[in-house]
């Protein structure tokens, strides 16, 4: 049987990248990075780890529709699958969301509907609520909306700070991520 094959669409550091990745059984095979942030640290690792890159500018296109239908071409040309987004900065549209139904996954730092949109853990940190998590869902046109996965919660201790609770929340990630891709392409579970 052919292995399935799956994009990893990312924007920053790449910790969560290099744990998927890095994981000695997962259930497809990793073949793309998509980043549309030139200078991302994502994009060193990919080439270390010899995994293709395509670096969308989103400047270089006329519309949000041309932008997507370029990834799509060599999302298809790759015969991508699944697509995980990790980091990923940017909201997807309906031109990726139509050609990948289903199959578009995202990892947020929160337990949503809690703190969704940008710096998630200072937004739970702020707040002084005791635990946050991790949330896994498929992603729809709103900002960290669609349907969830898999959630993991992560107490918020009374001597953390943004950094320490930063740390758990991605040491949770690292584990939590892999586990729900392989329950997606292993167990066939569906949007
Ligand atoms: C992660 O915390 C993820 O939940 C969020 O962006 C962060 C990416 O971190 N969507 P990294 O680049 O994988 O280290």
């Amino acid at each position: 049987m052919t292995r399935v094959r799956a994009a990893i669409f990312a924007s920053g550091t790449g910790s969560n990248f290099e744990a998927i990745i890095n994981t000695k059984d997962l259930a497809c095979d990793i073949v793309l990075l998509i980043s549309d942030q030139p200078g991302a640290k994502v994009i060193e690792k990919a080439h270390k780890h010899g995994i293709k890159t395509l670096i969308v500018d989103r400047k270089q296109f006329d519309s949000k529709i041309a932008f997507e239908q370029a990834m799509i071409e060599v999302l298809k040309a790759e015969h991508v699958e699944w697509v995980f987004l990790a980091g990923y900065m940017r909201l997807v549209g309906q031109t990726l969301l139509q050609a990948f139904e289903g199959k578009i996954v995202n990892i947020h730092p929160s337990l949503l509907p809690a703190f969704p949109g940008i710096d998630a853990i200072g937004q739970a940190f702020d707040a002084g609520v005791k635990k946050s998590g991790v949330t896994v869902h498929f992603i729809d046109e709103g900002i960290d909306t669609g349907p969830i996965i898999a959630q993991e919660e992560v107490n918020i201790l009374p001597d953390d700070t943004i950094q320490s609770l930063q740390k758990r929340i991605q040491d949770v990630e690292h584990v939590l991520y892999p586990k729900v891709i392989n329950h997606l392409i292993n167990g066939g579970l569906t949007s």
